[in-house]
């Protein structure tokens, strides 16, 4: 990370550790609890925010060899991301152009063709279709209008980003926009490697999942038997990039660090850094390596989401010494996610079915929280 914006945050995160402060938002919100689990919200959020803005697919190293592949779901499009020969990546709705089967079913491997496992239509990994099966029953249709339909795509930060709609708009420069571009540039995410991953369909709203990123507030309660005792709760950094954000939690390491010069401390052991990058996809700093989060709305139910965590060793070098040591802390994640912040959603939401309860108090100290679903609202009003 760059060296000024790592002294920056420093100073910020000493000065509220010495004046017991912390990063504030000006007032409070009050979210309605129907917004979780409205089914018409969740067909504005799936139609106006997930179809419309890029997603994240994978790390690029996950497509380190030609024809090298990844799949995934982006609300109901199956997507097939694919290593050209030349090195280019493309992307293809996973659908066979023959009655629609999903063509490719493996979550990642290495393939020169696609063939459908229904009636076995052969498509090259660029996309067109090379072969089909008992041709005479297909005399009529011209091969090169049933190549796979192609999707916007571009990897940028070693990030394979994709808009699941063929006719859809990829712009990541506005998307981003320069700041935040920037920033993430710092991190050299182009030399990350892929390390491992885990997918998971949640019985959760997906904003549920996200909100569980979005505080500190709770880390030191919710989890106090697990990572709480290694954290410090409120006391973070926050600043929001259009509609995404970066909150700095910290370790509790960080307060044998407050003695130190801002201009010289290193940052990256002691403190949490937290990417939301709008809507469904986290990206943490983790002390030693990364943690890459997509969160994603179920295709029809407002009270599923779709979930994969990744592990990004920060180099090829690090994905083999480190590795014993992420075995250990992957699991405690794990376990911690999944017995701990998934539990408290599900609870939430079926406190919300149940009618208890009108809305939600998002905190002062709970700023990052308040962005995401300010911008939730602002994209699926428009
Ligand atoms: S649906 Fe793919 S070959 Fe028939
Ligand atoms: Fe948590």
């Amino acid at each position: 990370m760059d060296r000024a914006l790592q002294t920056e945050i420093a100073r910020r995160l000493f000065a509220h550790m010495a004046a017991r402060t912390t990063d504030l938002a000006p007032r409070e919100m009050y979210q309605p609890a129907e917004s979780y689990i409205d089914p018409a919200q969740a067909t504005r959020e799936r139609e106006k925010i997930f179809r419309k803005l890029p997603s994240i697919v994978c790390h690029e190293s996950e497509l380190a060899n030609p024809h090298d592949y990844v799949t995934a779901d982006i609300v109901g499009v199956p997507v097939v991301a694919v290593r050209q020969p030349d090195g280019t990546v493309r992307a293809f709705t996973n659908v066979c152009r023959h009655r629609g089967s999903r063509l490719v079913t493996a979550e990642r491997g290495n393939a020169r063709q696609f063939v459908c496992p229904f009636h076995a239509w052969t498509y090259g990994t660029d996309g067109t279709l090379r072969n089909i099966a008992y041709p005479d029953g297909f005399c009529g249709v011209d091969r090169g209008d049933h190549s796979l339909v192609r999707l916007p795509c571009e990897v940028r930060h070693g990030l394979v980003w994709v808009t699941p709609v063929a006719d859809g708009a990829l712009d990541l420069d506005d998307h981003l926009g320069p700041e935040l571009d920037r920033e993430l540039a710092g991190w050299r995410l182009v030399r990350a490697v892929y390390e491992r991953s885990e997918n998971f369909d949640l019985p959760i709203n997906w904003k549920l999942v996200v909100d569980g990123f979005m505080e500190d507030y709770h880390l030191c309660v919710l989890h106090k038997s697990t990572i709480g005792p290694y954290m410090m709760a409120n006391l973070h950094e926050y600043s929001a990039f259009r509609s995404h954000s970066r909150l700095v939690a910290s370790r509790a390491s960080l307060a044998k660090l407050a003695e130190h010069d801002p201009e010289t401390v290193d940052l990256l052991p002691s403190a949490i850094f937290i990417y939301a990058l709008f809507p469904g996809q986290i990206l943490v700093w983790q002390a030693d390596h990364f943690e890459l989060w997509t969160i994603r709305p179920h295709a029809t139910d407002a009270l599923r989401a779709t979930v994969s965590a990744r592990l990004l060793a920060p180099t090829a070098a690090s994905r083999e010494t480190e590795r014993p040591l992420w075995d250990r802390n992957w699991k405690i994640l794990m376990d911690t996610v999944q017995a701990e912040d998934w539990v408290a959603a599900r609870d939430i939401q079926d406190g919300i079915a149940g009618g208890g309860q009108s809305h939600f108090v998002f905190g002062r100290n709970e700023p990052a929280l308040q962005h995401f679903h300010r911008e939730v609202a602002r994209a699926t009003a428009a």
